[in-house]
């Protein structure tokens, strides 16, 4: 046994080993149980006497300096995987930061908010009526005869006898005007029924209603306050136009067109080629609508309106398919 040997050996071994890197394998070779140790010391039994005792001093020297040069690169090794771990931990504060999704209100909110708004404005008093109304307020009330067409079982959604989902806010007019004395002046939004679905209908929409009476109302109050709206709504050149129409609890009654939006009144899709928008309908309420709440058609008069949230904000937005606000696609709504 040539203890040089094994010194130039176990020197080429250790110096084979780059700082940092895993000592491990080069351990096992040398100072595992099967190893190279190992296996000098069984052999020491097979030397003379007198030279088992020198030889076993010198291997025992050169394992205990193999192992302190194995614990250092050990150390190194894992202060090298240590780092490594942190590098690959390290928040880069160059990349862009995730944006959070922020969350946005309805198109028929903001249209709601902006038509309350405008009749606030002017003093009109936000008031609010059930959805599921008596028939003797949806109907009833407001002028609407047993054989009306708008009771039409397809239109109306029966809760039960005497009872249904409101068709229109004009309800909210009757419990207004049964619960207090002119003058009087607000506006009712809210959800409303109709049994009906198809490109412009969807069987539950808004509407904001509005009433006023007093003492000398008179159509061109009308005229002026809805004029007034529209070119709030839709901007200062708005043109409008009322139209004669017919309504059980108005007379006269009128529907209020803007110049269209889209073509200008050059006449297109949007506007059936009229040239003209349909908003609203209004009148001046029905003397016997007046009667129903003990009011006297002889002292005081008023006008009404209602419009459809969703119109207007079709219109407003450009948006040709009603059921679109309905189907909850962040795609569709993100845009508003
Ligand atoms: N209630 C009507 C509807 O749903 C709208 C309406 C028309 C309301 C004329 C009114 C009015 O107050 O005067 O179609």
């Amino acid at each position: 046994m040539d203890v040089e040997e094994i010194v130039a050996y176990v020197e080429k071994e250790l110096s084979g080993i780059k700082e940092g890197d895993d000592p491990n394998p080069v351990k096992v070779r040398l100072l595992g149980r099967k190893g190279l140790f190992s296996r000098l010391f069984d052999n020491l039994k097979d030397l003379p006497p007198e030279k088992r005792k020198e030889i076993g001093r010198r291997l025992n020297l050169l394992k205990a300096e193999t192992e302190k040069r194995i614990d250092r690169l050990q150390l190194l090794f894992e202060e090298e995987k240590r780092k490594k771990e942190e590098e690959s931990l390290k928040i880069d504060k160059t990349l862009p930061g995730k944006v959070p999704i922020v969350g946005k209100k309805h198109p028929i909110t903001t249209t709601f908010e902006e038509i309350i708004r405008i009749f606030t404005s002017l003093g009109f008093e936000v008031t609010e009526g059930p959805e599921i109304e008596l028939d003797y307020y949806n109907f009833e009330a407001l002028n609407i005869p047993k054989d009306h067409p708008a009771r039409d079982m397809q239109d109306t959604f029966y809760v039960k006898d005497g009872v249904v989902l409101r068709t229109h806010t004009s309800p909210v007019q009757i419990r207004v005007m049964e619960s207090r004395k002119p003058p009087i002046r607000i506006i009712a939004p809210g959800a409303v029924y109709r049994c009906d679905l198809d490109i412009s209908h969807t069987p539950m929409f808004h509407q904001v209603e509005g009433l006023m009476v007093d003492r000398n109302v008179r159509f061109s109050d009308l005229k002026g306050v809805l004029t007034l709206f529209a070119r709030e709504m839709f901007g200062d050149e708005v043109d409008v136009r009322f139209r004669p129409s017919y309504f059980p609890f108005t007379e006269p009654s009128a529907e209020m067109d803007i110049r269209c939006v889209i073509c200008e009144g050059k006449g297109c899709r949007v506007c059936k080629e009229t040239g003209w928008l349909e908003i609203l309908g209004a009148g001046m309420v029905h003397p016997q609508v007046l009667r129903n709440v003990r009011y006297d058609p002889e002292e005081v008069s008023g006008f009404a309106f209602g419009m459809g949230v969703e119109r207007i904000a079709m219109i407003k937005f450009g948006i040709d398919d009603i059921r679109q606000f309905y189907y909850n696609d962040i795609r569709f709504l993100s845009q508003f």
